[in-house]
């Protein structure tokens, strides 16, 4: 499912034009609009908001559909409400989208489940198209939903070309980690010096920030090992008195607009002790080890995030971990 991601990508690009208009159309008439979801459909919220906001300059609020309650009084008939869910059947959402619909809100569905509950309770559904997703890790339903996404700002920026376009380049930049749809080994290499950690902490700035906490989600629930996202601004403010000698510490360290701030918190850990991995066009001294990116702008979310999957599934592997099927944890989660 990590290897099809670059087919899903171009699938989308190729397929969804009409439905990404009606989108950004609904987008540009609303109130306001947020964006809701669970574990990894949230994580994809949350980049959502850099999406529209760099994109589109337009505020979108993402909240975990869990807590959906602290934006009720701000939704009503002219709220957007975008449900993103792989199953479609996910309790907390549906409960979620049940709030929003009782104070008038419009609903849309982002969901890879055909006839499930969410899709056909929304106004508007758009499948994710990214056949079954078997492996209790969500991949390339997550990638599926930030394709949607990042066309759906270019749209309502007035240019629907550059989504794709950006898409697209998405798809090539996952391929650099995937020569002939598989991996190349050097996520391998990355996991191999990490299988002994009992903690680790991936640090990001901006749209680099949800893909931190993302990484850390696959991390932790395929390997078991402890890791946590933080924005690397909010070291200082608490987590740094976490790193100790060794720890590991990895630093998406992508966007050249706010490169100085990233390294400035590469090197916070490192002269704490911290073992830093960063993920970056270019080495810099803050680095112990580098995983080369290629990209830039927005389509280097998908190679970053096709970069911490193959991570996590290594981890797993070299940890003697089911991949597919992490202990305590359900595909889809259909109870409060
Ligand atoms: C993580 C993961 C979960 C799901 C979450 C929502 O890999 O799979 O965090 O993303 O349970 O599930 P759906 O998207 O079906 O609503």
């Amino acid at each position: 499912e990590i290897n099809e991601q670059p087919q899903v990508l171009r699938h989308l690009a190729a397929t969804t034009h009409e439905q990404v208009e009606q989108l950004a159309a609904l987008i540009s008439a609303a109130d306001n609009v947020f964006v809701t979801g669970c574990g990894t459909a949230n994580n994809a919220g949350l980049e959502a908001q850099y999406f529209f906001s760099r994109i589109a300059k337009r505020q979108i609020t993402a909240v975990m559909a869990s807590e959906m309650a602290v934006v009720e009084p701000a939704l009503g008939p002219k709220s957007v409400v975008i449900a993103l869910s792989q199953s479609g059947e996910t309790i907390d959402v549906l409960d979620a989208v049940r709030l929003s619909r009782g104070r008038g809100a419009r609903i849309v569905a982002l969901t890879n489940s055909e006839g499930s509950s969410l899709y056909r309770t929304a106004d508007m559904s758009i499948l994710l198209d990214c056949g079954p997703e078997r492996c209790v890790l969500a991949t390339k339903t997550y990638t599926a939903k930030l394709a949607l996404l990042l066309m759906t700002a270019h749209a309502l920026a007035g240019d629907p070309d550059a989504g794709r376009r950006a898409v697209a380049e998405g798809a090539l930049l996952m391929e650099s980690k995937l020569v002939d749809g598989e991996d190349t080994g050097d996520m391998d290499r990355v996991a191999a010096g990490l299988t002994d950690a009992s903690s680790m902490f991936i640090l990001g700035r901006q749209a680099a920030y949800p893909l931190a906490l993302e990484a850390a989600l696959k991390v932790k629930e395929v390997s078991y090992i402890h890791a946590e996202g933080f924005a690397s601004g909010e070291l200082k403010h608490g987590p740094i008195a976490l790193i100790e000698d060794g720890t590991p510490c990895l630093i998406f360290a992508t966007d050249p607009s706010v490169l100085r701030e990233t390294l400035a918190g590469a090197a916070e850990v490192k002269a704490r002790g911290a073992r830093t991995i960063g993920f970056s066009q270019e080495d810099h001294s803050e680095f112990d080890v580098r995983v080369p990116i290629h990209g830039a702008g927005s389509a280097t979310c998908f190679e970053l995030a096709v970069s911490f999957q193959l991570l996590a599934y290594h981890l797993a592997v070299r940890l003697g971990r089911d991949p597919d099927k992490p202990r305590n944890l359900a595909k889809s989660v259909t109870v409060r």
